[in-house]
């Protein structure tokens, strides 16, 4: 299935765009996002990261009639400064978020992040990492695996998951996404395996931020895509997850605020060098969730640099 692109035209409404700026898409993914930027631009020039070599060569297809006002960059968004450090570019116009994964890797059963096909249990983005979801289910202790569940999916059952999955790799290794997905069943009570929803779906979803470590390169990245903006330059955020949203939340709050000393009687005349652009998120509407039931969760909030 081809990957539909989220909040297509409030994103690029929202970037501003100027036709000689400089932009970054840090998610390119199947490119939609970025042939709608490149539409925009006349002498600018767009810079599109992906860690996942499948993505950018697809995207590279799609986008190759642009291909002088675009660079590829193979790499995770947290290199974000360094990487365009090194294409010569110390700042830019606007920075582009679309979080998560595509759609093309839960449908490639080779991947491992499905649970809904049998695969070796792997789940990167970045192929060339070595470390993979089988080794987290196969090495992290029953605590941090109880953590991960928690953390990042609010698993209610993430004592009992964790309980079954140290049970079970003491006979034999976990290898197998449907391996898991037994193990999880064997976990919840028949009640939660009659509702709704895939009893696998929140530990799949936790093991694939952990294994990604996709919080703390979101956090790292955006700190570095904020500081390099240029006045008027804007950064886009679209994600998915509670706890990715929270962080641009709390990361644009630390950006557009000036902290002022209790025991200052008289404020100082600060104001801070940015300024939130929608001080409601912007979700997908209705029409568009109907099309595509990925848009039902994302939420998109954006910053500007002012001064
Ligand atoms: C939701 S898709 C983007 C879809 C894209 N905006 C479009 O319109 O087709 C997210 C993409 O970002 C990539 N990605 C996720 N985290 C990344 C990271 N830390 N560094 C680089 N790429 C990342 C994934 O491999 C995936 O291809």
């Amino acid at each position: 299935m081809e990957h539909k692109t989220v909040l297509l035209s409030e994103a690029i409404k929202h970037l501003n765009i100027k036709p000689n700026g400089v932009y970054v898409d840090c998610t390119l993914g199947g490119g939609g996002h970025a042939e709608a930027i490149l539409l925009s631009l006349e002498e600018g020039h767009l810079f599109a990261f992906d860690q996942d070599e499948f993505a950018l060569n697809k995207a590279k297809e799609r986008l190759f009639k642009y291909e002088k006002k675009v660079t590829f960059i193979q790499s995770n968004f947290a290199n974000l400064k360094q990487e365009l450090n090194q294409q010569g570019i110390d700042s830019v116009d606007g920075v582009l978020f679309d979080l998560g994964v595509s759609s093309f890797h839960f449908d490639d059963p080779e991947r491992g992040f499905s649970y809904q096909h049998d695969a070796e249990l792997d789940m990167r983005m970045n192929q060339n990492q070595p470390f993979t979801a089988k080794e987290l289910i196969n090495t992290f202790e029953e605590h941090e695996i109880k953590k991960i569940l928690y953390r990042y999916a609010d698993e209610r059952f993430a004592p009992q998951i964790a309980r079954k999955i140290a049970e079970a790799r003491k006979e034999s290794p976990i290898r197998t996404t449907f391996e898991l997905v037994d193990i999880i069943k064997s976990a919840l009570p028949n009640k939660v395996l009659r509702q709704k929803g895939h009893p696998a779906k929140k530990t799949f979803q936790a093991l694939r931020i952990a294994v990604n470590d996709e919080l703390h390169a979101f956090e790292t990245s955006l700190k570095q895509a904020i500081e390099m903006l240029n006045i008027h330059g804007r950064v886009v955020v679209i994600s998915f997850h509670s706890l990715e949203d929270r962080i641009a939340k709390h990361t644009f709050r630390d950006y557009t605020t000036v902290d002022h000393p209790k025991e200052l009687f008289t404020m100082p005349e600060v104001e801070p060098d940015y300024a939130l652009i929608n001080k409601k998120i912007i979700t997908p509407s209705e029409e568009e969730i109907t099309l595509n039931n990925r848009a039902h969760s994302a939420k998109m909030r954006v910053i500007e640099k002012i001064k």
